[in-house]
């Protein structure tokens, strides 16, 4: 008999294209963002500490979708949403269209413990000025600022095929939390909101049962409450199972050319599960028995 995973940690780099020059790089980001947060659970510390370093190098790293390397809209400014749930308080922070901060994850995680669980554009943003403290880090900066030179060529951004960032971590004492962070899609309608500050919809965690992060069109994504049914799926099935049954919902969709999604996700078991319907989905995972892998597809 093989005891259970004492800690898990799963991450993806979106649900997208991979053109091949971006391969490596696409690699390398999800590496190095997974031995950010594996070293936290290595020795013993929390998921949501393992959860925030991990969206934290992802949304430093110009190659994905969120924080630096986020994608303009249709006004040719960024707007982020980003989300963290604790699978043990079902507490959720979450902000939508927030601007000018290098780590909207680290908006979420200072809304954790507070009343509201989302908040949208300037509201977040003076949130972000009251809790950005050394330990929360939001880092405060100037909106254009958050514009990478890559992303500054939005047809190049187009071509390269960039979505959202999520992670979900287990720690030893049995925490589960779940995260995502996004610049939305390249060039959408200012103020549009995709599924990734949505609980249920791009992300969710519970102790008792597992947790799940999204990547793809959000309008899909939302419409069919995916991380709500991966969640329910797991009642009754192996989280690879639930995870693969949720995404071919997908299917009812008639818009075929918008249904790109991806998913990731650790049961209370410390089992990982993953799947996408998209062309590519940078995903990594590591567990206290398996080593570093990474996959651009399945
Ligand atoms: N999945 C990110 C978005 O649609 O905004």
């Amino acid at each position: 008999m093989i005891d259970p995973p004492i800690w898990a940690l799963i991450l993806h780099g979106g649900a997208k294209e991979i053109a091949p020059e971006q391969e490596e790089a696409n690699r390398r980001g999800c590496l190095a963002a997974l031995v950010a947060g594996q070293q936290i659970l290595k020795a013993g510390g929390h998921a949501l500490d393992a959860a925030e370093a991990v969206l934290r190098a992802l949304e430093n790293d110009p190659t994905f979708n969120a924080g630096f390397g986020s994608v303009p809209n249709a006004d040719g400014q960024v707007e982020m949403d980003a989300a963290l749930m604790d699978g043990k308080t079902l507490a959720v922070g979450a902000v939508a269209g927030i601007q000018g901060v290098r780590h909207p994850v680290s908006v979420a995680r200072a809304l954790l413990p507070e009343m509201p669980t989302l908040l949208i554009g300037a509201g977040a943003r003076r949130f972000a000025e009251q809790s950005d403290s050394p330990l929360y880090g939001a880092e405060l900066c100037d909106p254009a600022e958050m514009l990478s030179p890559q992303q500054a060529a939005s047809e190049a951004a187009e071509s390269a095929g960039h979505d959202t960032v999520g992670c979900v971590a287990l720690d030893q004492y049995g925490d589960l939390v779940a995260g995502t962070s996004t610049g939305g899609l390249n060039g959408t309608l200012p103020g549009r909101v995709g599924d990734s500050p949505l609980p249920g919809c791009g992300f969710y965690a519970d102790n008792t049962l597992g947790g799940v992060a999204l990547s793809g069109h959000g309008e899909a994504i939302s419409r069919l409450m995916l991380a709500g049914r991966i969640m329910h799926e797991l009642e009754r099935s192996d989280v690879q199972s639930a995870v693969s049954a949720a995404l071919n919902h997908l299917n009812r969709l008639t818009d075929t050319d918008k249904t790109d999604a991806g998913a990731i996700a650790i049961d209370a078991g410390g089992n990982v599960g993953w799947d996408h319907r998209s062309p590519h989905f940078a995903v990594a995972y590591a567990t206290s028995q398996h080593s570093p892998q990474v996959f651009l597809k399945r």
